[in-house]
């Protein structure tokens, strides 16, 4: 069985490969095999989406006409932040928060603006992320982290991506991003969705 991981972002192919890499699960990215697809996430929710991109992503993999012989399994992710002084904004659509080609200073700075005179107890977030396997028997796994932190007073930090500057994990006193990728998977929202996700997917390697 190949497993193909769902995304066309390089950052979560990054991190999600090697989350999976010490569990005897190689997994391959669209990219590893040439290809590109696009799935759409119109769900409402983490879990309508991972799982809508981890089924489309295996249906256009199956009606490839070099696929025949070949039985895939799917894993796709789909992750955000919830702010809760925000309404849960950036929530579901965090990708496309302000606009999907907006810098993420920008938009770090625009919440950190909104946010500007929120005390510190009314500053709680957190990260989700679910995870979803279709199966070459159309079977469907899914897996769901949460990494709970708070809104930082200003960003800080240069690894990882996304909103992890600004993202501060209160009992370490350092942001997201002042961690190493090795630290980040150890706590982050993907890194316990895709070690549960593993250990269901046990035995079908
Ligand atoms: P998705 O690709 O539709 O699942 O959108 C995920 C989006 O959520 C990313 O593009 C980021 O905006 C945000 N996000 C998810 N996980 C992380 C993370 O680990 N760090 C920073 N931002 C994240």
């Amino acid at each position: 069985m190949v497993f193909v991981l769902a995304t066309n972002n390089p950052n979560k192919a990054r991190e999600i490969g090697a989350l999976f890499s010490c569990t005897g699960i190689d997994v391959l990215s669209l990219a590893d095999l040439g290809l590109t697809f696009t799935p759409g996430e119109d769900g409402n929710t983490f879990v309508d989406n991972a799982v809508q991109k981890a089924t489309e992503t295996a249906a256009f993999l199956r009606g490839r006409a070099d696929s025949a012989d070949k039985a895939y399994a799917v894993l796709a992710d789909d992750s955000g932040l919830i702010i809760d002084a925000l309404g849960g904004l950036p929530g579901v659509d965090s990708a496309l928060y302000m606009g999907a080609d907006t810098p993420y200073e920008v938009r770090n700075a625009f919440i950190l603006k909104q946010m500007q005179n929120v005390p510190d107890e009314g500053r709680a977030a957190r990260f989700v992320c679910v995870a979803a396997c279709v199966l070459p028997d159309g079977e469907v796994l899914t897996a769901t982290g949460t990494l709970e932190g708070t809104v930082a007073r200003e960003c800080a930090g240069v690894n990882g991506f996304g909103y992890d500057p600004l993202f501060f994990l209160p009992e370490r006193g350092l942001t997201l991003a002042q961690l190493s990728e090795g630290e980040k998977n150890e706590i982050s929202h993907r890194g316990k969705a895709m070690r549960e996700m593993a250990r269901k997917l046990e035995g079908y390697a």
